[in-house]
C-alpha cells in the first residue's frame, strides 16, 4: 500500500523520506489512511507517540555521538546482479529491506560513521 502511485504519485516506489518535508506531503494530508505502520482508526496503535518520543530521543543521541554516518558501498555491493535489470526499486537502491515479522535489511546495513568532537556539540 505504502508503494502505491495511485495513493503516494508517481515516484512512489523510490524511498525518499524527504516526501514527508515537501509538497509530496499532500497525498498524507488529503488521505491520512495511506500511511498505516500503526494502523488507524479507533485501534491504532496506542503506544505511537511513545513509539515517535523513543526514536526522536535515539536519534538526537545518535547525532550528538556521531557527525558523519555514510553507507560503506565498498562493503555491500547494491543491488545484487539479480535484481539489477528488474523493476520498481530494488533495482535502483543501495539498500535491500526485506520483511518478517518487522521490516530489517538483507545482510546488515554497512555505513562508516564519524566520531562527533566536542567542538561540533557546542
Ligand atoms: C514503531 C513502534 C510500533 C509500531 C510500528 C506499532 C504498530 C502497531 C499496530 C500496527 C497495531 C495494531 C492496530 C490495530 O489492531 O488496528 C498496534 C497496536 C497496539 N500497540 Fe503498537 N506499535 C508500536 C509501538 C508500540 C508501543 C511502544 C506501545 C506501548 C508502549 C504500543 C502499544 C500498542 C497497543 C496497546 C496496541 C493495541 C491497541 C488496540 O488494540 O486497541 N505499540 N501497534
Amino acid at each position: 500500500m505504502h508503494r502505491r502511485t495511485d495513493l503516494w504519485g508517481p515516484d512512489a516506489e523510490i524511498f525518499d523520506p524527504g516526501r514527508f518535508l515537501d509538497e509530496r506531503l499532500k497525498y498524507l494530508t488529503s488521505n491520512p489512511f495511506i500511511f498505516l505502520p500503526f494502523n488507524a482508526g479507533p485501534r491504532i496503535c496506542l503506544g505511537q507517540q511513545f513509539a515517535y518520543n523513543e526514536i526522536s530521543f535515539f536519534l538526537v543521541c545518535l547525532l550528538q555521538t556521531f557527525s558523519s554516518i555514510t553507507l560503506a558501498e565498498d562493503v555491500q555491493t547494491r543491488p545484487p546482479a539479480g535484481l539489477a535489470k528488474g523493476m520498481g526499486r530494488n533495482s535502483q537502491e543501495k539498500v535491500i529491506i526485506k520483511h518478517h515479522l518487522t521490516l530489517y535489511v538483507d545482510k546488515g546495513l554497512w555505513v562508516r560513521m564519524g566520531k562527533a568532537s566536542d567542538a561540533d556539540n557546542m
